[in-house]
């Protein structure tokens, strides 16, 4: 074979790898991850109905251990790759320059990218806040919280107290995630082949601003389900963010 031959296979090659690459990138958001956030804020949404609500729809999520597995595999995993992937795109593309390209499509693609960075530090900073707590006994209290699961107090704690931003965080954490999600599903629908010319084209994008929509719903009321009961304040026993914890010093415990 000659060397140009050579060069078109490997490149044919490369290029399919990106392709299936893509492929995946759009599935995985938009299968786990998204089904996995639909199932999420239907869950919390329970903090309307208050403490009690809300922490046994937390206790029940953890009754069967085969959650964690499934959480590994349908959340981490999917998310691993979603975030280092759509990293290495970002830093590729050309259109992230909207000032160079101004149309209403790279605009969204401009806010697609900085969501999805958006997204990335909250979850470190949500993750952290839930899941390492959890795994690390750093939430378990004899008295006060023997399941050691994240429960309404903990959260209306950091909600409530303005000082500490944990509302706006999750506001805009919220918003970013949801923002992704939507404007995602639409290119995702192109990407997969299920919406080909305009008119398809444009129904899946109002479909996508209505579920946009009810998903931003159902994540502002959980926010607002902390502010509506009384609570008892939580002090993390354990870890940094303990009265004694190197982040302590940040809760403002009274
Ligand atoms: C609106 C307020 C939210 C509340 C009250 C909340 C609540 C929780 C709780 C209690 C956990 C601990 C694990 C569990 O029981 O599920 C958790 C974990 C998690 N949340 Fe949220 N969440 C919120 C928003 C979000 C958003 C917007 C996202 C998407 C970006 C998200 C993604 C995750 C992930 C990936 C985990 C870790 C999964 C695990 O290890 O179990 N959450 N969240």
């Amino acid at each position: 074979m000659s060397t140009d031959a050579v060069t078109n296979v490997s490149n044919a090659t490369a290029s399919h790898k990106e392709w299936v690459a893509k492929k995946i990138h759009s599935f995985v958001g938009v299968v786990p991850l998204g089904v996995y956030l639909v199932l999420h804020l239907t869950r919390n949404v329970s903090s309307l109905a208050g403490p009690e609500a809300f922490d046994s729809a937390v206790r029940t999520t953890w009754t069967h251990p085969i959650n964690y597995l499934w959480v590994a595999l349908l959340v981490y995993l999917p998310l691993a790759f979603h975030s280092v992937y759509g990293v290495m795109l970002m830093l590729e593309s050309e259109k992230t320059n909207v000032f160079k390209h101004f149309n209403l499509e790279n605009v969204r693609y401009f806010f697609q990218r900085l969501s999805g960075l958006g997204v990335l530090g909250f979850l470190f900073a949500h993750i952290f806040l839930t899941r390492i707590h959890v795994s690390m006994g750093w939430l378990q209290d004899a008295t006060t919280n023997p399941d050691g699961q994240v429960t309404y107090n903990y959260f209306a704690t950091h909600m409530t107290d303005w000082s500490k931003g944990t509302a706006i965080v999750y506001g805009f954490g919220v918003l970013g995630t949801v923002y992704h999600l939507a404007n995602g599903l639409s290119t995702f629908c192109i990407s997969w082949g299920i919406t080909t010319g305009q008119k398809a084209i444009k129904t899946a994008e109002i479909a996508a601003l209505v579920f946009g929509l009810l998903m931003l719903v159902l994540g502002y009321a959980t926010i607002v389900g902390f502010f509506m009961y009384d609570f008892k304040e939580f002090v993390t026993p354990h870890g940094p963010l303990s009265p004694t914890g190197i982040l302590g010093p940040l809760m403002h415990y009274k």
